[in-house]
């Protein structure tokens, strides 16, 4: 049987109904900035639970402790920041040489709990959510109140249609505060859930799905991004062909769009406008995962990294007050969308569990025009705006004046997660965006970290800030340096794998169902730490990273493994063979580079080949992935035993090929010479378009 869901009469439209309009609301409070300076300044730590602590005097006393003492460091942080139904009886249980992970032992957590309900009582009716729509002016807000009741009502949804606890569900969603409810709603009844950033192709949201063994899909009729449509629900139903483990599909209304409704949907908003507002928490043993996010590694399958209920909010909740110096009544404006990590830890739990104002950002940084953040800045007067250096470059371009434009002084910290923040940018961010006043916050962590692991000022006001750096680890993390030779580095001025030598509670706890993968991938290159992947370079005890060290690509922020985008490539009909590597991009930071090799006799011309390649890569994983270049050639540089020389492929996409290094290895060196003279036509072709 199918209906169709359009703007059809009977549907409540889940936004008009929980919100509330601006004027009704207070005004989240706002500090005297003097008071607040003051106040800092004479802090020796801002951590109070460590003020009495004799021995404690400064940061660096802190972060000795944290390091020396890291269970009694963490066990009182989680104890005091969040809400235990039982407290746990031992801090951890942590043997990274089997990847074995536990944090809080025995403690009862739920996460919506500390997101949402504690809250009630001292801010029920502060605004805890602030959508801003796509265009601009139509921003919506919603207190802690009624986001409760959302997240009360859509747990009831899920339980009715028989949902449960451990069940896997599959969030394909816009940003939006029901994307918001949905999080917390499966975290409230323990199902585990899975974002899918809605940019994702069917293809590779139902890969995910598969993985997860997911029965449950949410998703809207339509997502609306930079002023076009984005048909969600369409390309749901794609991805539910695939799946035959997925039993339901809960369909929210965000546009009214046309949609067709078929066996296994369920219209979310109407099913919620009849729920109980009452759903009672499941209490989750502490190390039961709270969520799985898939993320791409070095071969063609992403990895879904879990993160734990207890560990988890204890690293994002910490992590989130520290390094941006987050005060009660401040508006943070996280830009990234909830699919990614960022979104998770930085729009959602480390904000919320804070009793935070986050921002839901729908939008682009363009859309309608280059001033969109600024304008928002303005609009909603943020105090905190963390965004990503793609961005940030692409704005730098586009002129100052989109900046001027606006009034910024609401603004105390810049932050930038996701990619090197080269020096042009980070100069532009602190003088014109942020006028010299605010703190430039470079953080570096990853998917599987949980949370930030390396910024400049865990809120130590005095603390100089260098450019283009993250420099400093958090507290409690214990950061090393390995050679090529295996062994920790402790010099100066030295680069090398960097790695991660004690656990911390944000470090993820398994890779969904391939626990062999999460000991392989991040503890049996250094046993004993946990490598990151990056390299990095550190100076006068600063960090900086130097980039991947695997075979994975960092595209606009987001990570793609080369593997990934060769296994869709290999599927045309017409490649023998595909090699896939990055190479440095003004704006995105990393660009995609596709050297194929065709089979014998094709005669289509390269300009459709790369028409109908780039297509498929869009399809098949997504528009980020899309490789920038594509060079045809006669064959690959392979060495005797078959091994192909991704050294010499990276230099010849990144113009630098007067230093090759020895390619006497090679099985024919004179494709080298062949291969270079090709690059610079390829180069060329993908210049004109
Ligand atoms: C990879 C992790 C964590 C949120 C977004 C990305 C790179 C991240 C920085 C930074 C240089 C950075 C690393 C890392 N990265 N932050 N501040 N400076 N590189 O999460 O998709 O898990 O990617 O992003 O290469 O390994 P992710």
């Amino acid at each position: 049987m199918c209906a169709t869901m359009g703007s059809a009469r009977g549907f409540m439209k889940i936004s008009s109904a929980f919100l509330t309009s601006k004027s009704q609301l207070p005004k989240p409070r706002r500090h005297q900035m003097d008071t607040l300076r003051n106040a800092r300044a004479v802090s020796s730590t801002p951590f109070p639970e460590f003020a009495d602590m004799p021995g404690i005097k400064s940061h660096e006393d802190l972060r000795k402790f944290s390091l020396e003492q890291p269970d009694l460091f963490w066990g009182k942080l989680a104890e005091s920041r969040l809400v235990w139904q039982q407290s746990f009886d031992k801090v951890s249980d942590c043997d990274m040489a089997n990847g074995y992970i536990r944090w809080f032992l025995n403690g009862k957590i739920n996460a919506s709990v500390n997101c949402v309900d504690r809250h009630l009582k001292d801010r029920g009716d502060q605004v805890a959510l602030i959508w801003d729509k796509d265009e601009p002016g139509t921003e919506e807000f919603y207190t802690y109140r009624q986001l409760h009741t959302m997240v009360n009502k859509m747990a009831n949804v899920f339980k009715q249609h028989g949902v449960k606890k451990g069940d896997r569900i599959a969030i394909y969603l816009p940003q939006s505060p029901m994307a918001v409810a949905a999080m917390l709603a499966c975290s409230r009844i323990g199902a585990l859930h899975t974002v899918v950033f809605a940019g994702f192709s069917a293809e590779a949201l139902a890969g995910r799905v598969i993985d997860a063994q997911a029965e449950t899909i949410i998703t809207a009729d339509q997502g609306v991004r930079g002023g076009k449509f984005i048909e969600l629900k369409k390309t749901v139903d794609q991805a539910v062909e695939k799946c035959s483990c997925v039993k339901r599909v809960f369909v929210y209304q965000r546009t009214g769009g046309d949609v067709t409704m078929g066996k296994l949907d369920i219209p979310l908003d109407k099913e919620m406008s009849a729920a109980s507002e009452e759903c009672e928490p499941v209490m989750m043993d502490s190390a039961d995962t709270l969520f799985l996010l898939y993320t791409s590694g070095s071969t063609g399958k992403p990895k879904g990294v879990s993160h734990s209920h207890g560990g988890y909010l204890t690293y994002t909740s910490v992590t989130f007050k520290h390094v941006f110096d987050y005060k009660d009544g401040d508006i943070f404006g996280c830009m990234a969308d909830i699919g990614w990590i960022t979104g998770h830890s930085y729009v959602v739990y480390g904000p919320l569990s804070n009793g935070a104002t986050t921002l839901l950002f729908e939008s682009t940084p363009v859309y309608p025009d280059p001033g969109r953040y600024w304008e928002t800045v303005q609009r909603l007067k943020l105090d905190h705006i963390y965004l990503s250096p793609t961005a940030l470059r692409s704005l730098l371009k586009s002129g100052d004046t989109w900046v001027q434009k606006y009034d910024r002084s609401s603004l105390r910290t810049l932050g930038c997660v996701g990619e090197p923040l080269n020096t042009e940018a980070w100069e532009w961010y602190y003088n014109v965006v942020g006028k010299k006043r605010c703190d430039i916050i470079d953080t570096w962590w990853q998917t599987e970290t949980g949370g930030i692991c390396i910024s400049p000022r865990p809120s130590d006001p005095g603390a100089e800030i260098k450019p283009a750096m993250p420099m400093r680890p958090f507290f409690g993390i214990d950061l090393a340096l390995v050679n090529e030779k295996g062994q920790v580095d402790e010099g100066d001025d030295v680069r090398g794998a960097l790695c991660i030598k004690k656990p911390w509670p944000g470090l993820a706890t398994t890779i969904y169902g391939d626990h062999q993968r999460f000991i392989d991938t991040y503890f049996k290159p250094y046993p004993g730490m946990y490598f990151t992947g990056d390299g990095a370079h550190r100076k006068n005890t600063y960090y900086q990273i130097t980039g991947r060290m695997d075979d994975v690509l960092n595209v606009t922020g987001h990570r793609l493994g080369t593997a990934e985008i060769e296994d869709v490539l290999d599927d045309h009909p017409a490649t023998a063979e595909t090699a896939v590597v990055g190479f440095p991009h003004d704006i995105k930071g990393e660009g995609v580079y596709a050297y194929i090799v065709l089979k014998d006799g094709i005669s289509t011309p390269f300009a459709t080949l790369d028409v109908e390649m780039k297509a498929l890569v869009k399809n098949r994983i997504a528009s980020y992935a899309v490789p920038d270049v594509f060079q045809y050639t006669p064959s690959l540089p392979r060495t005797r035993s078959g091994k192909i020389m991704r050294r010499i492929l990276r230099k010849v996409a990144a113009n630098d090929t007067d230093q090759l290094g020895d390619i006497s290895t090679l099985a024919d060196p004179d494709i080298v010479k062949v291969i270079i003279k090709h690059s610079k036509k390829a180069k060329k072709a993908c210049d004109k378009k």
